[in-house]
């Protein structure tokens, strides 16, 4: 065997060693480029053919390209190899279909929008439209339309974040009211249930971000029977068939006559055994009355001729009685064990 020969059977050995041992593509190309590269091994061997005798020369040309030929076959067929044994190694992770899944937790409607949600339904269902309206109010909308011009002590009742010299946060949903009588003439049936602010001291009864459900009923011949009568229809379907409803005597600059509403509690049924009422039996939800004269003037109506009634009730106080929480500040907590419990 020629010398030549003789040096490329040990390379291709040595060759097919390194292409077996390699486990992946990259060890695969690591040994391309060593050997058949540019400047591999076989290329310093044909840079050896210059110094041979020139009759030697095509002889020792054929055995290296011979040798390359062998060599590339090798590398193929390896590749291949370790391409298909991938796929192998990539079916062989089973995957456990049996294993439980995490399971993929779904909300709850929040217990004051329910309150909100079936509020207005009742409503809807005796022909109401339900309004929706800004948080942030002028304070003529607020205040000076609702019979409460700039220096009337009602305002100080109205604890009101104030946003400057005329813009607040509004501290009740009558604003809406005016907004609305503003924007039709009567008849007028709306409920309008949204966001108020007052600065409260957040306690187990008072949160400074609340919600109120307001009602207006303006036409000819609306008297406050019809507001004791859809009042009273609301708390039995807020609470239950066999609720009541009372009206105390109180003041609110917008409405004359007007009346605080309490209905019985429904925990101890009004027999006022409990601790959720204060032992009282009655558990007060809000403002009501017939719209004032001069509100109704204001928004150009006649009340002459036609008149109405108005409540405002707060959403979370029916939620407390309702569900039976105790403190109002579980409503904000978002724990959605504790929601999802009363959902
Ligand atoms: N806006 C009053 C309040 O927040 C409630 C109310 C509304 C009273 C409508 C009468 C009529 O205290």
């Amino acid at each position: 065997m020629s010398e030549l020969a003789a040096m490329l059977a040990a390379l291709r050995e040595r060759f097919s060693a390194a292409a077996g041992a390699a486990k992946g593509e990259r060890d695969l190309d690591e040994v391309r480029v060593a050997y058949l590269g540019r400047n591999g091994e076989v290329t310093t061997i044909r840079r050896g053919i210059g110094s041979l005798p020139v009759d030697e020369r095509p002889s020792a040309g054929k055995q290296i390209n011979d040798a390359v030929d062998a060599m590339e076959a090798l590398l193929a067929q390896r590749r291949g190899a370790l391409e298909s044994s991938e796929v192998e190694a990539e079916l062989a992770q089973r995957i456990d279909v049996t294993f439980p899944a995490i399971p993929a937790s779904v909300g709850s409607i929040h217990p004051v929008r329910r309150v909100i949600e079936d509020a207005c339904a009742y409503f809807e269902r005796h022909g109401f439209a339900v309004v929706l309206g800004p948080e942030v109010e002028p304070d003529f909308y607020n205040f000076d339309a609702l019979n409460i011009p700039s220096e009337h002590p009602a305002r100080e009742g109205f604890d009101s974040f104030w946003i400057d010299d005329t813009l607040l946060l509004r501290p009740h949903t009558s604003p809406m009211q005016i907004r609305t009588m503003q924007l039709h003439r009567p008849p007028i049936a709306i409920v309008a249930p949204g966001k108020c602010y007052r600065r409260d001291a957040v306690d187990a009864r008072h949160l400074f971000q609340f919600h109120q459900i307001e009602g207006l009923l303006v036409a000819e011949g609306i008297h406050f029977g019809h507001l004791k009568g859809m009042l009273t229809g609301l708390c039995r379907t807020l609470f239950g068939v066999h609720q009541r409803v009372r009206f105390r005597p109180s003041f609110f600059p917008f409405t004359e006559p007007s009346a605080e509403v309490d209905t019985t509690c429904p925990k101890c049924g009004g027999t006022g055994v409990c601790g959720m009422c204060g032992g009282s039996g009655w558990i007060e939800l809000g403002g009501a009355g017939m719209v004032h004269p001069n509100v109704l003037r204001d928004v150009g109506y006649d009340p002459e001729v036609v008149t109405g009634w108005a409540f405002g009730f707060g959403a979370e106080r029916i939620a407390l009685s309702r569900y039976e929480v105790d403190d109002v500040r579980r409503f904000i907590d978002s724990d959605p064990d504790f929601l999802e419990q009363l959902a």
